[in-house]
């Protein structure tokens, strides 16, 4: 269901081609970082009511993207919505089960209508559970494999159907540690998760040929409320005095690697995992 009072005006109109993103010197820059403008570029995050999927949309705006922000719960959608609109950029919203074909190729038509044709698509969308194998249920297979796995089969689709064939583009889907390593009580998410690596080669070999480049990102140990919702602080403190680089993710580590991976920068870049974890997958 899309949202249209919460669709931003002004989208602009004349979209670059993928050979012309420009990547700008930030106001605030502190050194070596830039910032990407992706002004006149439409981006389609799965998950975006909260966590990291609200992150990336809320930056990705500020950079000039209009953004869908789409997700199951419509108070986190019109909130995440709010926060973009509250800062003059452009968003529209749609409340949608993503894990069902039909709820996400709606709404991303429903953006491409409003907006013009996708550039990006961030398939974020996930849901976490953590069970001893014996207690996982049907209704959990279901329901995690339709948020973390069919939402990334759905959220490609829907980027080939509504982008400009002519430029092709972008697309990002999220592994995790799991995806690596075997950590108890997390049958379910570490088969999600490593069936989205799998995923992301084979679109990168299928794709790239179509000019998408396909790539995924490895976060580790983000504070999300999605992850505080299984990880106590007494357990995320330990992993902070574990981790290589002895702190936890932010959002920011990973908000500023979807910019790179999106930009000109990473325009050679295809079939690639980023881990961002502080050195979690390498310590083993
Ligand atoms: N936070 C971490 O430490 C961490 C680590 C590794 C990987 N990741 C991955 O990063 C991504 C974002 O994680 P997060 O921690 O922000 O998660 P989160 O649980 O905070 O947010 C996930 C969002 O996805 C939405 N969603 C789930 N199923 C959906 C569906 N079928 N349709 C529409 N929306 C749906 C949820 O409603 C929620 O708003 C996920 O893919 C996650 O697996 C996160």
């Amino acid at each position: 269901m899309s949202m249209p009072g919460h669709s931003s005006s002004g989208a602009d109109a004349s979209r670059p081609s993928a050979n012309t993103w420009t990547a700008r010197m930030s106001s605030n820059c502190s050194g070596c970082d830039m910032a990407y403008d992706f002004s006149g570029y439409n981006i389609f995050i799965s998950g975006a009511g909260r966590g990291l999927g609200r992150a990336s949309a809320i930056y990705l705006a500020g950079l000039g993207a209009t953004v869908a922000v789409s997700d199951l719960d419509e108070t986190s959608v019109n909130e995440t919505v709010a926060a973009i609109l509250a800062t003059d950029g452009k968003a529209c919203g749609y409340v949608a089960d993503l894990g069902v074909r039909a709820g996400f190729l709606g709404a991303a038509a429903e953006f491409a209508a409003a907006c013009g044709p996708l550039h990006a698509m961030i398939n974020n969308a996930s849901i976490l559970r953590y069970e001893p194998i014996e207690e996982v249920s049907e209704e959990t297979v279901d329901l995690m494999v339709g948020g973390g796995l069919k939402t990334v089969l759905w959220g490609t689709q829907a980027m080939l159907a509504h982008m400009d064939a002519s430029r092709g583009g972008s697309i990002i889907n999220y592994a995790s540690p799991v995806s690596f390593r075997g950590y108890p009580r997390t049958a379910v998410y570490s088969a999600v998760k490593g069936a989205v690596l799998a995923l992301t080669r084979v679109m990168a070999a299928e794709l790239g040929p179509r000019g998408v480049r396909v790539n995924a990102l490895c976060p580790g140990s983000v504070p999300t409320p999605g992850a505080v919702a299984y990880v106590d602080r007494a357990e995320y403190e330990r992993r902070a005095g574990t981790i290589p680089l002895r702190r936890l993710g932010r959002d920011e580590d990973i908000t500023h690697a979807i910019a790179f991976l999106l930009g000109p920068d990473a325009s050679f870049i295809n079939g690639a995992v980023l881990n961002i974890d502080g050195g979690i997958v390498a310590a083993g």
